[in-house]
């Protein structure tokens, strides 16, 4: 294979010791028990799949095996509050490209409220904007750190960043999104958000009982429901609504 600057992360693959244990967490899940190995999209890599199916919970081991605290936010965040992390980094082996992104975040939204303490607490706000992240929405704020924070060349890893923003602002993180990609950027997007998953330039995995497997846009259930759903609603509302 030639080699290429980008992906920065190419591959991971899971060598799992024969001490673990198939029947806790996160082993137990079932994308996870049977994961080999997942190559990414030069530009955008979307995971997909029911609650539940493991995408937080792979997401996160990536981001601590590429040195994040479980907290998120940059690689110089040192947080230790939210909670237990799995041992699942420990035993991913990452595939890196020989170049070395010069900017990345990892962005979760349940943890994101004490990232912006810690960036008004050490005044370090000029990434952010240069508005306290606690002074604005929680859409606002993530749209700050899209807009102002991710500078371009840069390894991006985001959970449900959907989960603050409005339809309008969803188009505006593929703005966002499109053009840091066209300044070498790479992301990982684990979304429920059919307006996101349809950026051109990705490679959709759904993770579910069958394991993790590519799947084109609109044979995503996104894109199938909410399309249904819109084109037929009052006719779904009745289906959906009608007494026993
Ligand atoms: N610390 C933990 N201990 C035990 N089980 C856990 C722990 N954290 C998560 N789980 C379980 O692992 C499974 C995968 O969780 P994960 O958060 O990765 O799902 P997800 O795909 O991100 O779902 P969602 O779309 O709801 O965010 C879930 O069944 C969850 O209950
Ligand atoms: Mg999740």
């Amino acid at each position: 294979m030639a080699l290429q600057a980008r992906p920065y992360l190419q591959q991971v693959r899971a060598s799992y010791g024969a001490d673990i244990d198939l029947r806790r967490h996160p082993y137990n899940v079932p994308a996870l028990r049977q994961l080999d190995s997942v190559a990414f999209h030069a530009d955008v890599t979307f995971f997909i799949g029911e609650n539940g199916a493991g995408k937080s919970t792979l997401l996160e081991a990536i981001a601590l095996a590429l040195g994040y605290s479980i907290e998120g936010g940059t690689r110089n965040v040192r947080l230790n509050s939210a909670g237990e992390q799995s041992p699942l980094h420990q035993s991913l082996r990452l595939s890196k490209s020989y170049q070395v992104p010069s900017d990345g975040y990892f962005f979760r939204a349940e943890s994101f409220s004490n990232v912006a303490t810690l960036a008004d607490q050490t005044g370090y706000l000029a990434g952010y904007g240069g508005k306290s992240l606690h002074q604005q929405s929680h859409g606002e704020a993530f749209m700050a750190v899209l807009l102002n924070k991710f500078r371009g060349r840069g390894l991006y890893l985001l959970d449900e960043p959907e989960a603050a923003l409005s339809p309008s602002r969803q188009l505006a993180a593929l703005t966002a999104i499109h053009r840091l990609v066209g300044e070498q950027s790479q992301f990982i997007i684990a979304t429920h958000s059919p307006i996101l998953l349809a950026y051109p330039n990705a490679k959709i995995l759904r993770f579910d009982d069958a394991g993790i497997n590519e799947v084109a846009y609109e044979d995503t259930e996104h894109y199938a429901v909410t399309r249904d759903f819109l084109n037929h609603y009052p006719r779904r509302l009745e289906q959906l609504l009608a007494p026993d």
